[in-house]
């Protein structure tokens, strides 16, 4: 195993035993609000310290970006990390939401952790080794016909800035594909793209350390992660739209006149 996914995997463990004790025995959460809807716990925060206290002890030189504690540190070697994605989800006991760790090297996303505490579930990827979950080889759906495609979403409830758009794009998946699911942890949703449990995923307005993972565990898997607007995926620019070719074609085509009319450009 390389090195860093050695150390990745085991401060993202780390942090999953803060996460899972709070969780398992209801400990009381000090919670702030960052904004609407968008919540924070000393638990995120304990978190991220266990994340980048373990890759300090390997990696003292390396920089981090991660949603707590911001940006520190320079170096080639950047790690991205959503200690606890799904925060809205663990406030109310909903038992769905993980850890995102992203290595990136001179700006190239090399390695990708995601991992559920409570199914102890542990997605990997390593760039030119494909993705796993748990040690084995995954690969995204090979679904062709959209009509039975289970496709997932997260709702822009920070920005409301995309909502019309938003709602036009909800309306052609209701109506055109097999099913619709907001799960609400976009890491955990990206991951389950990766190993074929859902055929899609779109979402507005998502943050570097919600998809650094993500987007590496999904191109190792054989997906297409894309900007909605259709170019490149970039980590700073946060509206993505992902699947296998053919059905991130025809989502490409359902989504184009409500990406024109709100001229979401990439
Ligand atoms: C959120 C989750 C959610 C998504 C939001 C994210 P957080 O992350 O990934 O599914 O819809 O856009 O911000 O705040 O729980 O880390
Ligand atoms: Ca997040
Ligand atoms: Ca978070």
């Amino acid at each position: 195993m390389h090195p860093l996914m050695n150390i990745a995997i085991r401060s993202a463990r780390s942090a999953g035993q803060i996460i899972l004790r709070y969780y398992r025995q209801g400990l009381d959460l000090e919670i702030e609000s960052k904004g609407p809807s968008d919540f924070v716990t000393q638990v995120d925060k304990q978190a991220e310290e266990a994340i980048i206290s373990t890759v300090r002890r390997s990696y003292p030189d390396h920089a981090f970006l991660g949603e707590e504690s911001g940006s520190s540190g320079q170096s080639s070697v950047r790690w991205i990390i959503d200690p606890l994605d799904g925060t809205n989800n663990f406030i109310h006991g909903f038992p769905h939401f993980s850890i995102s760790i992203a290595v990136e090297e001179s700006g190239v996303l090399s390695q990708a952790v995601v991992y559920d505490p409570v199914r102890d579930e542990l997605f990997t990827a390593g760039r030119g080794e494909g993705a796993q979950l748990d040690g084995r080889r995954i690969r995204v759906a090979p679904l062709r016909d959209p009509r039975l495609a289970l496709i997932g979403t997260g709702v822009p409830f920070r920005d409301k800035m995309h909502l019309e758009a938003y709602m036009g794009m909800f309306r052609e998946v209701v109506r055109d594909c097999g099913g619709l699911r907001r799960a609400g942890s976009a890491a955990l949703d990206l991951s389950y793209v990766a190993a074929g449990r859902l055929d899609g995923f779109w979402e507005f307005g998502l943050s570097p350390w919600d998809i650094a993972a993500g987007i590496l565990l999904i191109q190792e898997a054989g997906g297409i992660i894309t900007h909605l607007g259709g170019g490149p995926v970039q980590l700073n620019q946060g509206h993505i739209l992902t699947a296998n070719p053919t059905i991130h074609r025809a989502l490409s085509t359902a989504f184009a006149p409500y990406i024109l009319a709100d001229r979401i450009v990439d």
